[in-house]
């Protein structure tokens, strides 16, 4: 009932309600003229029809377009506007249409940007990355996926994953993530080709608000590096420890034989001196390795400092021209005599006598050992070259590595530990220098150290 008298009909009843008693009034006092009731009835008729009117101009019309503007609105066109000021109900009534259009369309806006940032971050993540419903279908598989396994994406989408997926280990993962509701990890190869790289895969189950599974998510990571490093670690530890076992094997041998003392005095003392050599180089060897830790270790700092490159050589010549001189090698140096360094002297140092201490062991008796020293392209350019046995080339870029040497024999009878080029190759570079060898068999070898003026 109340409806009735609410504000914008209220005024419409009211004014058809004074037509209608008007009227009626007038048909009255018409007594019986029929040419009066019929002019009555037009203009009753005329009345209520602009009272009509007047009603739909103002309230029905604009409630259409109201309709028309949320009908929009639930299509997703969120630019689309209601305006209409001809009474005060419809003026609200557009303003608040129009603020939700507002406030749903930055809605939208937000989500849009949060879609395109969710996007573009699983697209440049360098994992492999792909999403199974609960029925095994590939909903999604970003970029880096299909970089890994060298696929396009309407490959995956929508097919089911055992179908796909080329890999047992991917299907072990969902099958075990599916069945147990937990994540699971495996690691595979995955051969493309020639290369072959190492995969580890994690699959996560995904559950809606319910706690029940509605399907999994795959992270493919490339481990091929962390296995290379794995390798070499493995490597370095069965070296280190083959590398001491010869000097000790021998020091016990030898020292067994002199508890037995069943030997005359000259043995005795070829045993000993036998020991002592093999303990030096078990000193030695021990020595090199702290000393390729020390450069490795993240904190390790170069003292640097700015000095005379002739002065440096001037103190490490006797020593150097010495052992050649023992070999009967011929020895030479030019060293421009204004190049100043900017290094760790001691390390640099190291660095020469590591390289000139090769060059005299790989040249035989009577070969010519050349150091120069000079300043090119604002670098330092140490160049040692010999005339010696020379490396061949498949070995050139492998010497570097550590106990890599090119003949196990002759170098153990040097008294190498074939980390010598290993620790040089450190320093060159914490020096954020370069190191380059070209040799030739039965010619010689040089070797290029560049150190970066500052
Ligand atoms: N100038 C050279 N001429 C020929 N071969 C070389 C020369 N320098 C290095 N090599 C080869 O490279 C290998 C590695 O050298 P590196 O200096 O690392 O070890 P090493 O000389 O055997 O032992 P050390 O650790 O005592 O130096 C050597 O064993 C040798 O075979
Ligand atoms: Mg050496």
């Amino acid at each position: 009932m109340h409806i009735l008298f609410s504000k914008p009909l209220f005024p419409n009843i009211l004014g058809i309600t004074v037509v209608l008693i008007l009227s009626g009034w007038l048909m009255v006092q018409a007594q019986g003229n029929w040419i009066f009731i019929i002019a009555i009835i037009l203009v009753e008729f005329l009345v209520i029809s602009i009272i009509f009117m007047q009603f739909y101009n103002k309230y029905a019309r604009p409630l259409n377009k109201a309709s028309k503007t949320v009908n929009e609105m639930i299509k997703g066109n969120y630019s689309a506007r209601f305006n209409n000021s001809n009474s005060k109900e419809m003026e609200q009534l557009s303003k608040n249409i129009n603020k939700l259009a507002r406030n749903m369309n930055e809605i939208t806006i937000q989500e849009q940007m949060q879609a395109e940032q969710l996007t573009s971050i699983i697209d440049n993540m360098k994992n492999g990355l792909a999403l199974i419903d609960e029925k095994g279908y590939v909903h999604l598989v970003n970029r880096g996926f299909l970089e890994m396994f060298q696929g396009e994406d309407k490959q995956y989408r929508g097919h089911l994953y055992y179908d796909v997926f080329e890999n047992e280990a991917m299907h072990n993962v969902v099958q075990e993530t599916f069945l147990y509701e937990q994540p699971v990890k495996e690691q595979f190869k995955n051969e493309r080709g020639l290369t072959k790289n190492y995969m580890e895969v994690i699959a996560a189950p995904v559950f809606n608000e319910h706690n029940m599974i509605k399907g999994a998510v795959l992270v493919i990571y490339d481990i091929t590096e962390l296995k290379r490093l794995e390798k070499m670690r493995k490597d370095f530890v069965a070296n280190v420890s083959h590398e001491l076992r010869t000097p000790i094997t021998s020091i016990r041998g030898f020292a067994e034989t002199l508890k037995e003392k069943q030997h005359d005095e000259q043995a005795a003392e070829e045993f000993i001196e036998i020991i002592y050599k093999e303990s030096h180089r078990l000193q030695l060897l021990i020595e090199d390795l702290l000393e390729l830790s020390r450069l490795e270790r993240e904190d390790f700092q170069l003292e640097k400092e700015r000095f005379n490159a002739k002065q440096m050589i001037d103190e490490v010549l006797p020593q150097l021209e010495q052992k050649a001189a023992k070999k009967d090698l011929d020895f030479t140096t030019s060293i421009s005599p204004d190049t100043d360094v900017y290094a760790d002297s001691d390390k640099l140092k190291q660095v020469i006598i590591n390289l000139v201490d090769n060059a005299i062991n790989y040249t035989p008796s009577g070969g010519n050992i050349h150091l120069s020293i000079n300043e090119e392209n604002e670098r330092v350019h140490i160049l040692i070259e010999d005339t010696g046995i020379g490396i061949e080339q498949k070995a050139t870029s492998r010497v570097f590595e550590r106990f890599y040497r090119v003949d196990k024999d002759r170098s153990r009878n040097t008294g190498g530990t074939g980390l010598g080029l290993a620790i040089v190759k450190h320093i060159v570079e914490v020096h954020q220098g370069e190191i380059v060898l070209e040799s030739e068999v039965d010619k010689g070898t040089a070797v290029h150290v560049y150190i970066p003026k500052p």
